[in-house]
């Protein structure tokens, strides 16, 4: 009885060492497993006689009942340790900001494209889009540019090899393709807006072979060049975030165009710094005018009863003008830091109801 009890003890002590599930285990071997030594006592019960066999074995079963509910207990509450640390490890305070932090940047391009679409968009404008590579049909002839005519020199085209049903391929030179794929495609009333990759051959400090435009058309029965105008001032003060800016329609030729016109927003250029405001000086941010019958008519849209406006702005001059970016050829070098520094945070998605950019 004796051996019984100091058994128990001995389990007891040693399930108080135990620090984890696996220690257990093995306090469990040693006392109650094959050759554990209540089942070595309990071999023992054989040898003695009948009386003192029925006594020790009740009292090695209540002991083994004791030693298993020793055991059951100390593995709840190995568990629920293991639990708990497990629970302080993998902690998380919602409250802290997105860790590791945010490396990634939105390029300037995309983010002030984002902000013109956004502000056409608040207008009724949607957006279309045609392929970087075009054919000379729809990047000149289309819009009235028949082939010699001086505006495709003045072009600078990148010419591509023929494609195989014989059309002249090229990087297209501005968005205005774009116009004529949509008056193909669809009957007025039509007002989009088309962002976009353009392609010239020149390269200096203020132009890259790639560059970007946005190009803007609007058709129907009654448009008129009021509507261009109170178009585009609209969209560059609220571009520039500028309420009085001044504009200037400037009497301009686009073959695509009748009558066209440059539009210049106000600035000053004093002490080498550019400042945007009405200060005297003008700046020419893009290319507008009435759509030409004739291209109404390449794209068999009947020009006696449909009349509409056009423009075509760069994106890369506002951005700068915009976010202060002083060298255009930076826009294309991938310079990470670079990117860090103009970059913005892909959380900030440009809209009117909460302010465009800040
Ligand atoms: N496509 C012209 C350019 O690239 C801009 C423009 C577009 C002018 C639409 C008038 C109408 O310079």
């Amino acid at each position: 009885m004796e051996q019984v009890e100091t058994l128990k003890r001995e389990v007891a002590a040693a399930l108080a060492q135990a620090g984890d599930l696996a220690a257990l285990d093995a306090v469990r071997v040693a006392a109650l497993g094959k050759k554990g030594s209540l089942t070595g006592l309990m071999a023992g019960l054989r040898d003695l006689d009948p009386e003192a066999r029925k006594a020790f074995g009740a009292a090695l079963n209540v002991a083994k009942d004791e030693i298993t509910a020793l055991l059951d207990a100390r593995k709840a509450e190995l568990e629920r340790a293991a639990l708990d640390a497990k629970l302080a490890r993998e902690t998380v305070d919602v409250t802290l900001p997105p860790r590791p932090e945010r490396t990634g940047r939105i390029h300037p391009i995309s983010q002030t494209r984002d902000e013109m679409v956004a502000i056409f968009a608040e207008m009724g404008f949607t957006v279309a889009e045609g392929p970087d590579i075009e054919d000379d049909w729809h990047n000149f002839t289309a819009l009235n540019i028949p082939p010699e005519h001086p505006a495709r020199q003045m072009h600078d085209t990148f010419y591509l090899p023929d494609r195989p049903d014989g059309k002249a391929a090229v990087l297209r030179t501005h968005t205005s393709p774009v116009q004529i794929r949509t008056m193909l495609s669809q009957q007025p009333p039509i007002r989009i807006v088309a962002p976009g990759r353009t392609f010239r051959s020149d390269y200096d400090q203020t132009h890259t072979p790639m560059f970007h435009q946005i190009e803007g058309l609007v058709i129907d029965e009654a448009i008129h060049m009021g509507h261009l105008r109170g178009c585009l001032i609209e969209f560059c003060r609220a571009f520039f975030d500028l309420p009085d800016l001044p504009l200037r329609f400037r009497p301009s030729f686009f073959p695509f165009t009748e009558p066209s016109a440059e539009v210049d927003i106000g600035c000053s250029r004093k002490g080498g710094e550019l400042k945007l405001g009405n200060y005297g000086d003008w700046l020419e941010i893009l290319g507008c005018g009435m759509v030409h019958p004739k291209v109404l008519d390449a794209c068999g849209i009947d020009s006696t009863r449909y009349q509409g406006f056009a423009f075509g702005m760069g994106i890369e001059r506002p951005a700068m003008l915009k976010y202060g970016i002083p060298d255009l050829r930076t826009f294309f070098e991938a310079d990470l830091r670079w990117l860090k520094h103009y970059g913005f945070v892909p959380l900030d998605v440009p809209s009117l109801a909460t302010g465009l950019t800040r």
